[in-house]
């Protein structure tokens, strides 16, 4: 059971991800654009992409759209001006900026998917070449467990940081090349008390991830399911909340709450949020499912990713394994629901009023 950190790809895998013909794979290679690992495979050596090779083929792409990328381009792979559009037009793919830096999957209602979805998030973003600092916030510990890390209750989290003085750059742990972490455990849970009591308590979090922004394209956090001070801080310190709302009837109507909470962050800490709503768990062949889903859609209809996430075993899979829904099954629905949602979510711009 491989973990996230020791991920390899086979070519076809790799074509799927990077959106092109698998049949360009050897071209790629011979042009230096993607490097290939050899990996024993049973019996054989196989060329495989590895993670490292995966994000360097990425950050390649980005390199070449920004005007700074050094590699020439192969033969049937012509890229010759240097803007965003020609890269995309020649790969298939958008070798984007993340629009918002920071940002947290948020939601009072327990149990909606947050955790398992900023798991899947990080690991396909740093996947996509992204430095990734992934924060948890939750005493639980589920999204420090999801990314394999099962000594959390070991290391210094949140708590010593926004209580002890801790600088956050201490408390951060590497998972694997391009992923950071921030554990939680425990602990946690007891941080609200003492928190209260801190003077400018909502704008500690904030302080504390800003001294370390510079070194990620990406910084997310996994929140706890409340309205808690400390998720409160979390909204001050973000650009974007995804609220992970599963399509069930008790989620649905939890759903008002939380918007007037971060409504309310709003106003209060004068922050500009964009938010969205994340549909999770749906199964089409459930008539409640659909049924929620369009009451989602007509209620908070600019507020609703494009993607729907689809109930799938794959993601309790990946969830017991410890992994990305890739390394599970990378032909499945859970790989493809959370690619798209992933390109959706780096790639979000504001493009509605700032006002719920
Ligand atoms: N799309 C999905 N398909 C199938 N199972 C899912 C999906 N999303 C989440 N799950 C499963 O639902 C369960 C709850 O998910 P998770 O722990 O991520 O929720 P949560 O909102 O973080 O919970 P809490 O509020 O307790 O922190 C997990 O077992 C997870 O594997
Ligand atoms: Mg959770």
């Amino acid at each position: 059971m491989a973990s996230f950190k020791e991920i390899h790809f086979t070519p076809a895998e790799f074509a799927a991800i990077a959106k092109v013909d698998k049949s360009m794979v050897p071209e790629l290679e011979a042009s230096g654009r993607l490097t290939m690992t050899r990996k024993r495979v049973g019996n054989v050596d196989r060329k495989m992409v590895s993670l490292e090779d995966m994000q360097k083929y990425f950050r390649n792409l980005r390199d070449l759209a920004n005007g700074s990328g050094a590699v020439a381009a192969g033969p049937q792979m012509p890229v010759e001006s240097t803007d965003i559009e020609s890269v995309a037009a020649a790969t298939g793919f958008t070798p984007v900026t993340p629009q918002h830096r920071v940002q947290m999957f948020y939601n009072v209602k327990g149990g909606t998917g947050k955790s398992t979805l900023t798991a899947q998030y990080v690991m396909r973003a740093a996947m996509m070449g992204y430095k990734v600092l992934a924060i948890d916030l939750d005493g639980q510990g589920h999204l420090t467990v999801n990314l394999d890390i099962l000594d959390g209750h070991e290391r210094p989290t949140v708590y010593d940081v926004l209580i002890n003085d801790l600088p956050l750059q201490d408390a951060i742990m590497n998972v694997a090349p391009g992923l950071d972490l921030v554990p939680a455990n425990l602990g946690l849970c007891n941080i609200e008390i003492p928190l209260n009591n801190k003077l400018r308590r909502e704008y500690r979090l904030s302080e504390a991830i800003r001294k370390v922004a510079d070194q990620y394209d990406l910084i997310v956090a996994d929140t706890n399911p409340a309205a808690s001070i400390l998720n409160g801080s979390m909204l001050v310190a973000s650009n974007l909340v995804n609220v992970v709302c599963s399509t069930n009837p008790l989620s649905f109507h939890g759903m008002s709450l939380v918007m007037a909470t971060i409504e309310s962050m709003q106003r209060e800490f004068e922050r500009e949020l964009t938010v969205r709503i994340i549909p999770n768990m749906y199964d089409n062949r459930e008539v409640i499912s659909q049924e929620v889903l369009g009451e989602l859609r007509s209620q908070f209809a600019e507020f609703c990713t494009k993607t729907v996430m689809n109930r799938a075993s794959d993601m309790n899979e990946a969830t017991k394994r410890r992994t990305t829904v890739w390394d599970v099954n990378p032909k499945g629905v859970a790989a493809g629901d959370v690619n798209s949602l992933t390109e959706e979510l780096v790639s979000c711009v504001r493009d509605f009023s700032p006002t719920l």
